[in-house]
């Protein structure tokens, strides 16, 4: 059946500024590192993406290894726009990344120029697009000059295949470097995408200040802490949980007792201010104004449907805040 997107997809959608770029991204963002890929279930991700698109969700987050097996993400959602989201391409913000293992050999990994401009030739074939709107250096490479890295991605965006450029993963110090490197090119960075969850603070530490202070965004990705900040491990391990999967970064050994007393109290907290933990979660990293938007996964429309719902409340009391801040202290 022709899909054809709701006609209230922007009415209830928060974006913000991102930096201090012309661009505007929706408060959450959906990321199609899992449950997108060839060993995935067509039908149910195809919905998720319907639903997010019918929600406002203007942003699409790819990466060339993204599925598995690595590139299906971006054929799959390769698909879906030219069969669903056609009419909508100028509605939409995709991107996609490269800095980690891709092909055999010395070109396919990490972050020369070579690996870069080809990686990205090859996500625009997988996806059918002539450009993505923003094209990442996926993560710090400590063998290649920055500068090389940097060169690379103003490169792709003279030669019209992305029309913005950001990093991911890079700690605040080389963030900083970084950023001076592609102002003085000319292409400016757009944003940063690192882990940033209630249980992953690292970015408190100094890289939001400089993300402030230079005027880049910043989308969070893993707010969930890839489902723990959520109710679903409360009672068991489902067995259709990323935790149960054999591979994958979240394993069932980083669910501890104490992990799970944490959760526990969270979620009780969450449910005094009348929000799922999942929602609390998503608010608690939007209430820093320099957060773009909270960069989310989702196995199933259900779960999309509840982290949208973050959105109704985004306050917290001061009251609340001391309260998460004892929940987590070690
Ligand atoms: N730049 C990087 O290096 C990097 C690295 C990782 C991710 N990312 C990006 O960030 C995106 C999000 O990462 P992520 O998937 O780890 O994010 P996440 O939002 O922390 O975790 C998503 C997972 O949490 C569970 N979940 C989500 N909403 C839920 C809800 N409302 N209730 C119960 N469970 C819920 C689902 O797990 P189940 O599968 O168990 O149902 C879902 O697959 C990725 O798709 C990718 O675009 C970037």
């Amino acid at each position: 059946m022709t899909y054809i997107a709701s006609a209230n997809r922007y009415q209830t959608m928060q974006y913000r500024r991102c930096g201090n770029s012309g661009i505007k991204l929706p408060a959450i963002s959906l990321g199609l590192w899992h449950n997108f890929g060839h060993v995935d279930v067509a039908d149910n991700y195809r919905k998720i993406l319907h639903l997010a698109f019918d929600s406002g969700i203007t942003h699409f987050d790819l990466a060339n290894n993204y599925g598995p097996p690595p590139g299906s993400a971006e054929e799959n959602f390769g698909k879906i726009l030219k069969e669903d989201f056609r009419d909508y391409r100028d509605e939409l913000i995709i991107s996609s990344k490269a800095g980690y293992t891709m092909w055999p050999g010395p070109y396919g990994d990490w972050g020369s120029k070579k690996y870069l401009v080809a990686s990205l030739d090859q996500s625009l074939k997988r996806m059918g697009l002539d450009y993505v709107d923003i094209f990442y250096h996926h993560r710090p490479d400590p063998n290649t000059p920055l500068e090389e890295t940097m060169a690379a991605l103003d490169l792709i965006v003279r030669q019209g295949k992305a029309l913005y450029v950001g990093i991911s993963n890079y700690p605040a110090e080389l963030a900083s470097k970084a950023i001076k490197i592609l102002k003085d090119l000319g292409t400016p960075c757009l944003i940063h995408q690192p882990k940033y969850s209630m249980f992953e603070r690292w970015v408190e530490g100094g890289l939001m200040n400089v993300l402030g202070n230079e005027g880049v965004g910043c989308i969070p990705f893993s707010p969930l802490a890839q489902g723990l900040l959520t109710d679903k491990y409360l009672h068991g391990i489902p067995e259709d949980s990323r935790a149960a999967r054999p591979t994958g970064f979240l394993q069932k050994s980083h669910i501890t007792d104490e992990r799970l007393s944490q959760i526990r109290d969270l979620n009780s907290l969450a449910v005094q201010r009348g929000q799922s933990l999942a929602q609390m979660a998503l608010a608690w990293i939007l209430k820093d104004e320099r957060v773009t938007s909270v960069l989310i996964g989702a196995s199933r429309p259900e779960q999309l449907s509840d982290s949208l719902r973050a959105l109704d409340n985004l306050q917290f009391s001061t009251e609340d805040l001391a309260k998460i801040e004892e929940i987590l202290a070690p």
